[in-house]
């Protein structure tokens, strides 16, 4: 047989539909709410913050691990905010979130590894897994049902999940793609499965400052015995609307934190140097600067709710994170993905197909994702199109 292939690894996944869906939505002038990044611009302070460093010549090679005021801004904001002492020599600065999960997981996951995984799950965590060799274990958070008005799940399942093997899990709080905000009683429920099992919390909280109606959001570094097993997962990305920057990075106890650099160190060297000292800046932003960010993103998700409801789907109110899971069975699709495909082509808005979240694809075969980190005229345009979408009569149609 030819050695002329991929890897059996790379077999193991596909590409991302996330980003397949917006190079069809490009295809097809569909307006697109698929991939979640903002069409409006960034904070002008933080512009003209990564500017003035490249015109400073900040243009070389910053320290692996990252610029010290970065990762001493990202230690002093975990502290002031959480109360949990954290120092800078606990931070690692990396190529976005999605380098810092990767490098996170490869520093501390040795083949044969179990993770647990709930889902459905931003699509990133399958092969990271893959990639780090871990067999991921999944737990499913069921949506809202009746009396049930957020995304839960059931505590028997998740603790039958754990076992000898388990390394790790995998926690994203605001979550994608459900807009699921963990509360402090399931987090202790989380953690009191870690330290009976002593397994690592690894918890992506991109969406930390994109929460709404009242919630708190709780980083588990801060449940009691979880700060020594916690690498907490965060950037710049989603908070400051600059997701082509590729800042990230990685807050862990002093047991991992050489572990995570060095395999950062390997893969990417360093992060973008002048986008890191705009970072530090950026992490200095007043309080009402992310109370503002937040009400704002609440505004546009009511507005999409109420977009999507006029136009029969059946909405998962998100509490955090800017997306929404919808149930598309009214339509009478065959599934998500036949659905998506007519979605696009014929009625030009572009969604994520709600399989890609789940292992088994045929959990999310009547869901679909929006998101909507997009302008009101965006949205609005969204609401045009959707209007030539009806709902089906009888049973399923055929396209
Ligand atoms: C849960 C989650 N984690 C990580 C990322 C990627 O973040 P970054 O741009 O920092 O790599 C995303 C982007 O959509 C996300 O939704």
């Amino acid at each position: 047989m030819s050695k002329l292939t991929g890897s059996k690894k790379a077999t193991q996944f596909t590409e991302s539909v996330i980003r397949e869906m917006t190079r069809l939505a490009d295809a097809h002038k569909a307006v697109n709410l698929s991939q979640g990044f903002p069409d409006f611009a960034a904070p002008q302070l933080v512009k003209d913050a990564a500017c003035a460093a490249i015109n400073a010549d900040d243009n070389q090679y910053a320290i692996t691990f990252g610029q010290t005021p970065l990762r001493e801004a990202v230690a002093r904001e975990f502290t002031r905010r959480y109360g949990v002492d954290v120092i800078a020599d606990q931070v690692t600065v990396c190529c976005g979130s999605t380098e810092a999960m990767m490098s996170t997981m490869m520093a501390i996951i040795d083949p044969g590894d179990e993770v647990v995984v709930f889902e459905p799950f931003y699509e990133n965590y399958g092969p990271d897994a893959i990639l780090s060799g871990a067999t991921p274990r999944y737990v499913t958070l069921h949506p809202p049902s009746g009396s049930v008005t957020t995304w839960t799940f059931d505590p028997d399942e998740l603790a039958a999940a754990f076992n000898e093997k388990t390394k790790a899990i995998i926690l994203n709080t605001p979550n994608n793609p459900t807009g699921k905000v963990f509360t402090r009683d399931e987090l202790e429920a989380i953690a009191a499965l870690c330290r009976k099992w002593d397994v690592m919390a690894i918890s992506d909280e991109i969406y930390e400052h994109i929460i709404y109606d009242g919630q708190q959001h709780i980083p588990i570094a801060t449940i009691e015995g979880m700060a020594d097993r916690t690498v907490t997962i965060n950037g710049l990305s989603k908070t400051y609307s600059v997701t082509g920057w590729r800042v990230g990075w990685t807050i862990s106890p002093a047991s991992v934190t050489g572990a995570i650099r060095k395999v950062h160190d390997f893969l990417t060297v360093g992060a973008p140097a002048p986008l890191q000292a705009a970072g530090a800046v950026a992490l200095g932003m007043p309080d009402d600067y992310y109370t503002k960010m937040a009400a704002g993103y609440q505004r546009r998700r009511d507005m999409l709710l109420t977009i999507l409801e006029e136009h029969h789907f059946t909405c998962y109110k998100p509490l955090g994170a800017y997306y929404i899971m919808t149930d598309i069975s009214t339509f009478g699709f065959r599934d998500d993905i036949e659905f998506v495909r007519y979605l696009i082509r014929d009625i030009g808005v572009a969604g994520v197909p709600g399989s890609s979240f789940y292992k088994d694809p045929a959990k999310g075969r009547t869901q679909l994702r929006f998101c909507y980190c997009k302008k009101d005229a965006t949205l609005l345009a969204a609401d045009e199109r959707l209007a030539k979408l009806v709902p089906a009569t009888t049973g399923s149609r055929a396209h």
